[in-house]
């Protein structure tokens, strides 16, 4: 079976909601799964690049490059073995993020639970039309774990008003992730009992069952379970 390639994007207008966080995860839980990711990162801030700095293990690649060479990157990338590209789209850049819409397979769109979060969303909607309509999730992030109760009428109320699908996982706000990524890390590899690592896992799995459900197929040539949480 051909080796399968998937790019997800993470967008969002409104800075801090999330975007390098979810793009590192998902790429360190790809990488942990044996796939081999690279972070394409479009931020002038290089956050996921920095990151990349201080980290230790060697099983994720990130390149900073501008949004006109998305599609260049992602074919170099690609041509060096890449089969798992999470571009981390950088905030108040409409631009770049139509297109990083463009290039992906999946979006992820995080926001936080709070109206100024919610007030991107219309924009974000049209930015999404823009980049054609790739297939779009909303993920909820740092919600309280006690409010987490609540996070089933949150995203129904959310896919009500905006009409973007919310995903199921919602990531709730833990100290871990900013902690982790301190030292170049995710919450998995610094305490994989966290409910921060749980919660990540489940995420990964959404987002691999999303893109098999797209594409036919996203297992390597040795079958290795993507979605192995
Ligand atoms: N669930 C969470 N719990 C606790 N802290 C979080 C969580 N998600 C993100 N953070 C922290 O919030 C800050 C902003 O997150 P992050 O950098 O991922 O957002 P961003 O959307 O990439 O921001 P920017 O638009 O500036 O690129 C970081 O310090 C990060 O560690
Ligand atoms: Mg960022």
């Amino acid at each position: 079976m051909a080796k399968k390639l998937s790019v997800i994007g993470v967008i969002g207008q409104k800075g801090g909601g999330g975007k390098t966080t979810i793009a590192i995860n998902l790429a360190v839980t790809a990488a942990r799964q044996k796939f081999t990711p690279v972070i394409i990162d479009l931020d002038q801030q290089t956050n996921s690049a920095k990151w990349r700095d201080r980290r230790k293990p060697d099983n994720v690649a990130v390149v900073a490059t501008p949004a006109a060479r998305i599609k260049a990157t992602i074919e170099t990338a690609a041509s060096h073995g890449a089969d798992f590209i999470v571009i981390d789209a950088p905030g108040h850049n409409d631009s770049a993020a139509i297109e990083t819409v463009r290039a992906s397979d999946l979006v992820i769109l995080p926001v936080e639970a709070q109206m100024f979060h919610f007030d991107t969303l219309p924009a974000m909607r049209d930015i999404i039309r823009l980049g054609g309509d790739t297939p779009t999730w909303i993920v909820v992030n740092k919600l309280h774990p006690a409010t987490s109760v609540m996070a089933k009428k949150l995203k129904e109320m959310i896919f009500g008003i905006y009409k973007i699908p919310v995903c199921p996982a919602h990531i709730c706000r833990y100290d871990i992730y900013a902690t982790s990524a301190d030292e170049g890390l995710i919450p998995e590899e610094k305490k994989s009992t966290h409910k921060a690592a749980l919660e990540i896992r489940e995420l990964y799995k959404f987002v691999t069952q999303q893109l098999n459900n797209a594409r036919g197929s996203h297992v390597r040539q040795d079958e290795k379970s993507a979605a192995g949480a």
